[in-house]
């Protein structure tokens, strides 16, 4: 299907993980693809490619959201080389996963600054290229729900993102441009597995397999099995969804802690 052809998408944090599988699956759909990475420019390159061995255009571009006013600068490229655009996707998130008494105010900043304060400035900069069929997504977590070992700030962040879901829903509603999050539970990646590894000192494939057994489908979330949910919401038929974050997440987060007391 290339219902998303001659779309521009630009993906913060498309190098990896959960953002370049909504790049290559974007690109699938027959979009344009530009992809940002903080520091491992081989990946954007590797992400690039795979998007244009699918036939579109891509680009990759470095963009260290830890200085937001810098993704105005990516828009205007975007805008130079593509001269529009009609997805963003906010995927790109990073933290120190310490207790809140020992968040040093650079911590607090830093990851403030990488998710909430980038994303205000990237819908700044975006909106005005984006015509009616706009598509603004936010990958979420669920720490903006759920009380995460460390991840304080993160989920902090992530729960302000998903209140700017709902404002800017209303807000750009009347311009067709539809605002929506997705909430992954434990997907495996990069990242996932060093908060299990280092954040909570555990080993890896014993932790996966007890997730694996809270989870009512009984396995862990895989990058692909985020990516068609984004691929719907980029789409015209999503169109009357808007201001939503859906929980995507094998039904990790709807099991209550007292099924599990006997584990
Ligand atoms: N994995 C999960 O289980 C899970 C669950 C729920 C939600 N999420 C959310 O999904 C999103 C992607 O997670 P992931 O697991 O796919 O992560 P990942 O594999 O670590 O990818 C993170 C991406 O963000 C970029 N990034 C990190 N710090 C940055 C900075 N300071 N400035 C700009 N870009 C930066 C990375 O670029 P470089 O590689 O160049 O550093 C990379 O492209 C995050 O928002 C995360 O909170 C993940």
């Amino acid at each position: 299907m290339a219902d998303l052809a001659g779309r521009v998408a630009l993906i913060l944090g498309g190098s990896r993980g959960i953002g370049r599988g909504i790049a290559l699956g974007l690109a699938r759909r027959g979009a344009d693809c530009v992809v940002t990475y903080r520091a491992d420019e081989r990946a954007g390159r590797a992400a690039v490619a795979e998007v244009q061995a699918l036939g579109r255009r891509g680009l990759a571009l470095p963009l260290d959201l830890r200085e937001p006013e810098q993704v105005g600068v990516v828009v205007e490229r975007v805008a130079k080389e593509f001269s529009r655009l009609d997805v963003l996707v906010a995927s790109a998130a990073a933290t120190a996963f310490r207790p809140m008494l020992e968040q040093k105010p650079h911590n607090v900043t830093k990851t403030l600054a990488i998710s909430v304060q980038s994303f205000v400035a990237a819908v700044q900069a975006a909106v005005p290229l984006m015509a009616s069929g706009g598509r603004i997504i936010v990958i979420s977590g669920i720490d903006s729900h759920q009380a995460m070992t460390g991840h304080g700030m993160l989920g902090a962040a992530k729960a302000a993102m998903e209140s700017l879901v709902r404002v800017l829903a209303l807000e750009l509603g009347e311009r067709g441009i539809t605002v929506n999050g997705v909430n992954p539970g434990f997907i495996e990646t990069d990242s996932s597995r060093l908060y299990l590894q280092q954040g909570l000192g555990l080993d890896y494939d014993a932790a996966v397999e007890r997730l694996r057994r809270h989870t009512p489908v009984r396995r862990v979330g895989r990058v692909e099995d985020v990516v068609p949910l984004v691929e719907y919401l980029a789409s015209d038929a999503a169109s009357f969804l808007t201001g939503q974050t859906i929980v995507i997440d094998g039904g990790l987060t709807i099991v209550s802690p007292l099924t599990r007391l006997e584990d």
